[in-house]
């Protein structure tokens, strides 16, 4: 093993999301399939007590409690309340369009983790900022894909300069998404970026901040007719110096020629982060990350665990920590998840809006 990879291994201890010392119960609202295959496989992996599972669908609830566990399944919020210890946070997973019906049940000044996208639109998003503030809630959005392991792993080899300036990352999904596993989904106005590519959206910010101005286009595929758009092209705009782009297809349905991958550039050297959930979701393939110095071989790191389930543990262990004073900031907070948000809504409406006829 040469000197490199061993700098490049050594980089990685650490590479840890949040958590607390001593992890308080949570409240599961909403047990549809995210909450099943991720949120609870995590909070086991974690350690993380789950107090009680409420669910709109009765039978739906009472069957992933009894698979995890969990001492309460109930359709009623304020019976889960009165039945769980008063320091639980809230994990809010219900369809983004039902957020703002969940909030005020909650206790004023609790805790909260809601699932992304915060409301289906940026007005909807400011809604539920605007009630968060008003009910005086420690809010924060599940963006946790800057918590899968992979990326944590990424971030600590760049901050130890190892790729020197970074002047490219491009976000490469070509997979094919099983759209009809949310029915929610089927009438949604929109439907990659506000879904999907808001995780890349989210994550791109969490390296480089807001974009200075967003182009994008995105578009539909006849053979999902039905479906708003689930393809795009998205141009995150942070000046002379940098190529950002993302750029998605969920409906390729080629096997041999998936791709769903993160590549970062730097003077130094380049990253690859492949995200293997995108390859068979929900199921999924492992993730792994890659790197090569300027003009070496590819290397693969050793990293271990993946997106699902893993990074469901950084947003809920960051939330925590944050809120029983073990670290001073809370990176996925509605306040810098707006931020996200109003970047989508930049690419939709870039979308509808911008390009340049040619000239005559
Ligand atoms: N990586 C990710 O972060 C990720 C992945 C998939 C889905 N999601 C998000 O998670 C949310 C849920 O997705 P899903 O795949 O679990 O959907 P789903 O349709 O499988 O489950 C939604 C569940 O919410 C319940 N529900 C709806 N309204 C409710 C209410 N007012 N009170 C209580 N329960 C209610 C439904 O009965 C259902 O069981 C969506 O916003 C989606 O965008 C996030």
């Amino acid at each position: 093993m040469d000197m490199h990879f061993d700098l490049r291994q050594q980089a990685l201890h650490g590479a840890m999301p949040p958590l607390p010392k001593k992890p308080r119960p949570v409240v599961v609202i909403g047990a549809g399939s995210i909450v099943h295959d991720a949120h609870l496989p995590a909070y086991r992996k974690a350690g993380f007590p789950v107090a009680a599972l409420v669910d709109a669908n009765q039978e739906r609830a009472a069957s992933v409690a009894q698979k995890f566990a969990v001492p309460l399944a109930t359709t009623s919020i304020t019976e889960a309340i009165s039945k769980s210890p008063q320091d639980s946070v809230f994990d809010v997973a219900v369809p983004a369009g039902a957020v703002l019906d969940v909030l005020p049940h909650l206790p004023d000044g609790s805790a909260v983790l809601i699932q992304k996208p915060m409301g289906n639109t940026l007005e909807e998003a400011e809604q539920i900022l605007a009630l968060s503030r008003k009910k005086g809630l420690t809010a924060a959005v599940n963006f946790q894909l800057r918590y899968a392991p992979v990326m944590l792993a990424a971030k600590r080899i760049c901050d130890a300069g190892l790729l020197g300036e970074i002047h490219d990352m491009e976000v490469v999904v070509s997979v094919y998404m099983p759209w009809d596993l949310w029915t929610f989904l089927a009438t949604a106005p929109r439907l990659e970026i506000l879904y999907h590519s808001i995780h890349y959206v989210d994550l791109v910010r969490s390296w480089f901040g807001n974009p200075e101005r967003v182009l994008a286009k995105t578009v539909r595929n006849p053979l999902t007719a039905k479906l708003a758009a689930t393809k795009s092209v998205i141009t995150l705009d942070y000046g002379e110096w940098k190529r950002v782009y993302i750029a998605t297809n969920h409906g390729h349905q080629y096997q041999d020629s998936q791709q769903s991958y993160v590549q970062w550039e730097g003077t130094e050297g380049a990253l690859r982060a492949v995200m293997g959930v995108n390859l068979d979701y929900p199921k999924g393939k492992p993730d792994s990350l890659s790197m090569a110095g300027r003009g070496e071989a590819w290397q693969t790191l050793q990293t271990e665990g993946n997106w699902f389930p893993d990074a469901f543990i950084g947003t809920m262990g960051s939330l925590q920590a944050y809120i029983c004073g073990e670290t001073n900031t809370l990176p996925t907070s509605v306040e810098d998840a707006i931020d996200t948000m109003r970047t989508v809504e930049a690419a939709y409406i870039s979308s509808e809006r911008d390009g340049v006829p040619l000239p005559r």
